[in-house]
């Protein structure tokens, strides 16, 4: 039995009462919290940085935070992450110049390190760095907004990006973020997927326990 994880993207959350919001999603079975950190210019999105991180942290969540960063450049910017209380980092590899120097200094500040892949970007990308990583997240729509639709080109994706992980080490996170809800959270596992990011499906749902436990039997079954 793998082992499964859901992390709702706060991205939908309730930014005026965000320590509130989060602490109900942990409480409704939430594993991790997926944070999108976006700057208007890798993406057309303004977000949230590492203040909001730390503000989190001193709110009490203890949970997991896996950081999404949707900007350029990106290594300035870990340091700050890694030490507001950030354990995934993932970063876009055509956003940052030198991606194993990039990959180097996440782990060197005690984190987590992480490679995603838009749509349109090849797997290609993850021969020389896949063995330097702890998740793959691969982006089931285009980085920037909640709310869109799935891609259904990813279900391929993440079939192929499974073998791969399994070839070198099984343990390596295999993150699937956009569009996922209840109608098609099966088949992504079916695929491969063993983190799920789940943003607007979760968040305006009006019962988060009903949804995540719903997720997480849909999962179970694939
Ligand atoms: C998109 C973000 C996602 C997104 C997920 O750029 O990385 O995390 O907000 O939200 P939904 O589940 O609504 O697509
Ligand atoms: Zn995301």
């Amino acid at each position: 039995m793998k082992d499964y994880i859901i992390a709702p993207s706060i991205l939908s959350a309730d930014f005026a009462n965000l320590g509130k919001d989060v602490s109900d999603v942990i409480k409704a079975g939430a594993d991790f919290i997926h944070f999108d950190v976006m700057d208007n210019h890798y993406v057309p999105n303004l977000t949230i940085g590492p203040l909001v991180c730390e503000a989190l942290r001193a709110y009490g969540i203890k949970s997991t935070i896996d950081v999404h960063l949707m900007i350029t450049p990106v290594d300035e910017i870990i340091p700050q992450f890694a030490k507001a209380g950030a354990n995934y980092i993932t970063f876009h590899p055509e956003a940052t110049k030198h991606v194993d120097r990039t990959i180097r200094l996440i782990k060197e500040q005690g984190c987590m390190p992480g490679v995603v892949l838009n749509p349109a970007t090849s797997i290609s990308v993850l021969e020389y760095c896949l063995e330097q990583v702890d998740m793959v997240l691969l982006m089931s729509v285009n980085p920037g907004f909640a709310g869109q639709k799935f891609i259904d080109s990813t279900y391929e994706k993440i079939i192929e990006v499974r073998e791969l992980i399994d070839a070198v080490n099984p343990n390596i996170r295999l993150e699937v973020d956009g569009g996922i809800n209840l109608k098609n959270i099966a088949k992504v596992a079916e695929c491969g997927a063993d983190t799920f990011v789940s943003g607007s499906a979760i968040f305006n749902s009006q019962d988060y326990k009903k949804t995540i436990s719903q997720m997480r039997e849909l999962i179970s079954q694939s």
